[in-house]
């Protein structure tokens, strides 16, 4: 069969990269192209943190795209607590070579998308600027695209940027809306089940066995990652939320879906982007996507550690 054709929509970000290297690692998707946007870090930084990825596993001929570098209506909110001050933790990645496509990066996925109607699988991993402005200027990519993962969003679970609201919709509410009400074939992998999915120190450490460029980057990054959730959410490990969301493209089976009519809030008041399911059906408005609910984590972090043993081994060897 052939490979799945994959664009991502990212802002480079720890678990952003993470996502990269797993899909790099995955045969059975293909990445098309790597549009950026701001969010975890500017969009410059995000820019740059991805190419150097991309080199770091040897994956350079990807093209990448400079998108947005502001929220569609809020001010700019970035996360230099979680992510860094460069969005990559503790890593220093050689600056990148490579240059990005001087496409904008709504111009890109609207060119990416069109030209293979029925082929492309959208993976949003940041705030979603890029796409709504995407839909509004060339709606046609509603139909055209196979279909959308969008990790963001809290249902059940308490925010991880308010108490109501998850960090990539948080961002740019106004972009969710647009995205959310498109009419796209979407599924939203919410903290719901992200936050069931922490990678270990034992995790690292078992990867750190294998002496390669990408074990060292996981570890030195995440190792930043793993001292915010200790600081401000007394969890163990750090939670991977992007690699989940790319993951399920390929193992669609790791989590448990319900669909249901989602919406987000964007009146402004202190549950601004708190993202809601009406599970009782009470507007009578039919479900606009699948939402992912239960999942099996363990099952997934093994399926990431050994992915990226494997991507380790085949770049660098034994
Ligand atoms: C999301 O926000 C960012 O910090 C992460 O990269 C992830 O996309 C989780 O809320
Ligand atoms: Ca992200």
């Amino acid at each position: 069969m052939n490979p799945k054709r994959i664009l991502f929509d990212t802002d480079p970000g720890i678990d952003d990269a993470l996502a990269i290297l797993l899909a790099l690692a995955s045969p059975e998707i293909k990445i098309e192209g790597i549009s950026v946007v701001h969010g975890n870090c500017s969009v410059d930084q995000a820019l740059t943190n991805t190419l150097s990825v991309l080199e770091l596993a040897k994956a350079a001929q990807i093209p990448v795209s400079r998108g947005f570098e502001l929220p569609l209506v809020q001010p700019s909110l970035l996360a230099p607590e979680t992510h860094g001050d460069n969005g990559l933790g503790y890593a220093q990645l050689p600056a990148p070579q490579t240059r990005p496509v001087h496409q904008h990066g709504v111009e890109f996925l609207i060119e990416k998308i069109m030209s293979a109607p029925g082929e492309i699988t959208l993976v949003c991993i940041g705030p979603l600027t890029n796409l709504a402005v995407a839909i509004r200027k060339e709606p046609r990519i509603v139909q055209a695209v196979r279909d959308v993962i969008i990790m963001g969003g809290a249902i059940r679970h308490e925010g991880n940027t308010t108490p109501q609201a998850e960090f990539n919709v948080y961002v740019d509410p106004h972009a969710a809306h647009v995205v959310f009400h498109s009419g796209m074939p979407m599924t939203l992998v919410p903290l719901d089940v992200t936050y069931q999915c922490a990678l270990t120190g034992q995790d690292v450490a078992r990867l750190q066995k294998i002496k390669s460029p990408i074990p060292t980057f996981i570890a030195d990054s995440t190792r930043f990652y793993m001292e915010f959730h200790d600081e401000y959410q007394k969890i163990d490990g750090c939670i991977i939320n992007d690699p989940l969301a790319l993951a399920l493209t390929f193992a669609p089976e790791l989590c448990d879906y319900e669909e249901h009519f989602i919406d987000v809030d964007i009146s402004g008041g202190v549950s601004m982007g708190n993202t809601f399911a009406d599970f009782y059906k009470m507007t009578k408005k039919p479900a606009n996507m699948k939402v992912a609910l239960g999942v099996r984590a363990r099952d997934f972090i093994e399926l990431f550690l050994e992915r990226m043993e494997k991507l380790s081994l085949s770049l660098f060897g034994a």
